[in-house]
């Protein structure tokens, strides 16, 4: 199956799983557990949500994770502070990377708005390096638009 496949029919999963389902804790939880299930080769995904200058960690599947992020620090940080996500080849060159597990070796972060207001980010480790690529990138960004369209969002 070709990436851009895979990523519709992910999306389409996730339409299917949040229909009729607008909570957004709701909505968050069930995206990380269809994330952890259908990629392959991953070892985290979940959100951290912002409060204030600081990340929180929100529903994830994985191992436990550090619990706070300061915006401006590591991946997730980063991705909040530019506005931009993060496509990270090997953690290990990223200045300031957050090792939650010692395991991850590769990392894409998506930040997340409702308009111009930053609600958090999701985010996405591998214990291969190299995992992600541009595709799966735009897939998960598409995966997002998805979450974000079919959820009541927080306002701040
Ligand atoms: N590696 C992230 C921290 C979060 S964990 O990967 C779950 C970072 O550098 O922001």
């Amino acid at each position: 199956m070709s990436s851009s496949d895979f990523y519709s029919s992910l999306a389409s999963q996730l339409e299917g799983l949040l229909s009729g389902e607008r909570d957004w804790l709701a909505n968050t939880a069930n995206a990380s557990a269809l994330l952890f299930m259908e990629l392959p080769d991953i070892n985290w995904a979940g959100f951290y949500f912002l409060h204030g200058d600081e990340l929180r960690v929100g529903p994830f599947q994985g191992k436990p994770a550090c619990t706070r992020i300061p915006v401006g620090a590591g991946v997730c940080g980063t991705a909040v502070a530019t506005g931009e996500s993060q496509l990270v080849e090997d953690v290990h060159e990223f200045p300031g990377h957050i090792a939650c597990d010692a395991v991850s070796a590769s990392e894409v972060v998506i930040p997340l708005y409702n308009g111009d207001q930053c609600l958090g980010v999701l985010d996405v480790d591998s214990p291969s390096k190299s995992r992600f690529t541009r595709e799966d990138l735009a897939g998960l960004q598409s995966f997002a638009r998805v979450l974000l369209a079919q959820s009541d969002l927080p306002t701040g």
